[in-house]
């Protein structure tokens, strides 16, 4: 790894440490509307990002800036899973340096983390897709054209599916059992920060994405390379520009984001209480 980042890195881990004894194996990062998921959990230490050294800033509403550490309880069968959650992320249009965005992701591989749920909000490009649908991330299209393991090993070559296929059964069989509708897709990333053109989102569905957004991908492709299991789950806030008339704007997603949590509160716990035995 970059020794600069190397540093940098031990330097925050040593801070977090500071402020908390949990060592959680499972982390969640919440997309855009959906940092409130972190009220389910008892919260043993929250920490603000601006705070911890060498942590990069988050400028956009709806993005915390908080890691928290806490444990989500299960009453039946009594059981108390830690967990470490990212309120709100970094995104690659706002600082234009990709290490900005890869940083979370090292600080929680060094914390020991074992299982990476990424969530994000995203606009539908499969044209069976609604505002409040949640899709699972069956794989991804990186668009940002950056490949976020040359942080870590240079040029060696990767092969293996990104998003853990245990995962994916496991959260397909949970969301049945739990009576939550969850759609499967190809999440596509892009850079952004305006909104597709219609005619990217025709491309974006030629190329087989369900799904598009402008977060997650190499956040994903980082955690799978550093061995993490890893899982995507996409709110669909809007439809993407094109599917229909309506005009998008961020205050639509966070809106739709918001509407969804209790669905996506109670998927997630489930999915991270049965993740335990995994
Ligand atoms: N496009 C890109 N990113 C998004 C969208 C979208 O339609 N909705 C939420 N994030």
């Amino acid at each position: 790894m970059d020794k600069l980042i190397e540093k940098e890195i031990k330097e925050t881990i040593s801070f977090i440490k500071s402020k908390t004894k949990l060592k959680p194996k499972i982390a969640i990062v919440l997309g855009s509307g959906l940092g409130d998921y972190t009220n389910h959990l008892k919260v043993e230490a929250t920490i603000d990002t601006s705070t911890i050294p060498h942590y990069p800033k988050s400028t956009v509403e709806g993005h915390k800036g908080k890691i928290i550490f806490g444990f989500l309880r299960d009453t039946k069968p009594k059981k108390s899973v830690p967990v470490l959650a990212f309120q709100g992320r970094i995104h690659y249009y706002e600082t234009g340096d990709i290490r900005t965005v890869l940083f979370p992701i090292l600080v929680a591989h060094q914390l020991g983390i074992k299982i990476l749920f990424l969530t994000n909000a995203a606009g539908g490009v499969n044209r069976h897709f609604h505002p409040g649908d949640l899709m699972l991330t069956k794989d991804q299209v990186n668009l940002t054209f950056e490949n976020p393991t040359a942080i870590i090993n240079g040029n060696k070559k990767i092969n293996k599916p990104i998003y853990d296929e245990d995962l994916i059964k496991m959260i397909i069989k949970i969301a049945e059992k739990s009576n939550v509708p969850l759609s499967e897709g190809v999440y596509v990333g892009v850079k952004g920060p305006s909104y597709e053109t219609a005619s990217e989102v025709e491309m974006v569905r030629r190329i087989g994405g369900d799904a598009v957004g402008m977060s997650t991908v190499n956040e994903a492709t980082l955690a799978s390379a550093l061995g993490m299991r890893v899982a995507g789950i996409s709110c669909i806030t809007n439809y993407a520009t094109g599917v229909t008339s309506a005009k998008l704007d961020h205050e639509e997603v966070t809106f739709v984001a918001n509407m969804v949590k209790d669905r996506f509160s109670k998927l997630v716990s489930s999915i991270i209480l049965s993740t335990n035995n995994l």
